[in-house]
């Protein structure tokens, strides 16, 4: 009778255990269901979310404006700048001012040892000679465009460089507006831009000029631009 009872005990014991190892097996692939079902929810979600990105992408791009075709400005800074100082005030002008920008490059390139002033060395020379007028390599295509110019140079010998001279005798400036700036170690505009205004046809107008130092900010240009009579 006992062992009767054991038996009976041992089965029952073996049914409960294998009743709880099912419930495990399908805990295991209720989860791993709940899983898939969550992944396939997730990526649905992304794939919602970037469809949605796509949708606002393009409306974006449908309610941006038309480019604007590009303008012809009737303004064009001009500028030298032999050892980069004068360049950047030139570059923020034309920034400002939404112009065309053109670089006076010397048909023959100065070097240090022409630059060194006190040296009687070229630089030197040529602004002792007011007949001196250095070669520019390239031109101005379409001068007639502009009724503005904004003339940037350095300051050499209380006056602008030759090449300047060269620049204004290249072409017709009747009817148009200059407005020069320089720069300089310490010297102002002085009398170089009435220099220069002698060499251009008279119906030019010219606009006080101003001299700004080494490193002037894009806001100190933009005010003078603003002051000045050029538009
Ligand atoms: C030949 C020569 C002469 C110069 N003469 C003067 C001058 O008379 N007064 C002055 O303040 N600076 C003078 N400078 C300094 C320049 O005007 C100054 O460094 C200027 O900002 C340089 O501009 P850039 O770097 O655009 O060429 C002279 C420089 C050179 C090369």
């Amino acid at each position: 009778m006992k062992k009767q009872i054991y038996l009976l005990l041992s089965l029952l014991f073996v049914f409960i255990i294998a009743g709880c190892g099912n419930k495990e097996s399908n805990n295991g692939v209720e989860n791993a269901l709940q899983q898939t079902d969550s992944q396939i929810e997730q990526s649905t979600d992304y794939e919602q979310e970037g469809s949605e990105a796509k949708k606002q992408e393009s409306e974006i791009i449908a309610s941006e404006p038309e480019q604007e075709p590009d303008m012809e400005t009737n303004i064009l800074v001009v500028y030298f700048s032999a050892t980069g100082t004068t360049k950047p005030l030139a570059e923020y002008a034309t920034e400002i001012l939404n112009a065309d920008l053109y670089e006076i490059v010397p048909e023959d390139p100065y070097t240090e040892a022409d630059l060194a002033y006190y040296t009687n060395g070229r630089a030197d020379q040529e602004q002792n000679d007011s007949s001196a007028r250095p070669g520019i390599s390239g031109s101005v295509e379409n001068i007639e465009q502009y009724d503005t110019i904004v003339l940037g140079y350095p300051i050499w010998h209380g006056q602008a460089p030759r090449i300047i001279s060269t620049f204004l005798e290249s072409y017709d400036f009747s009817g148009k507006t200059i407005a020069p700036f320089c720069t300089s170690h310490s010297s102002g505009i002085g009398s170089s831009a009435d220099n220069l205004h002698s060499l251009c046809s008279d119906s030019a107008k010219w606009v006080d000029g101003k001299r700004f130092e080494s490193g002037t900010s894009k806001e100190t240009m933009a005010e003078w631009l603003e002051n000045v009579e050029i538009r």
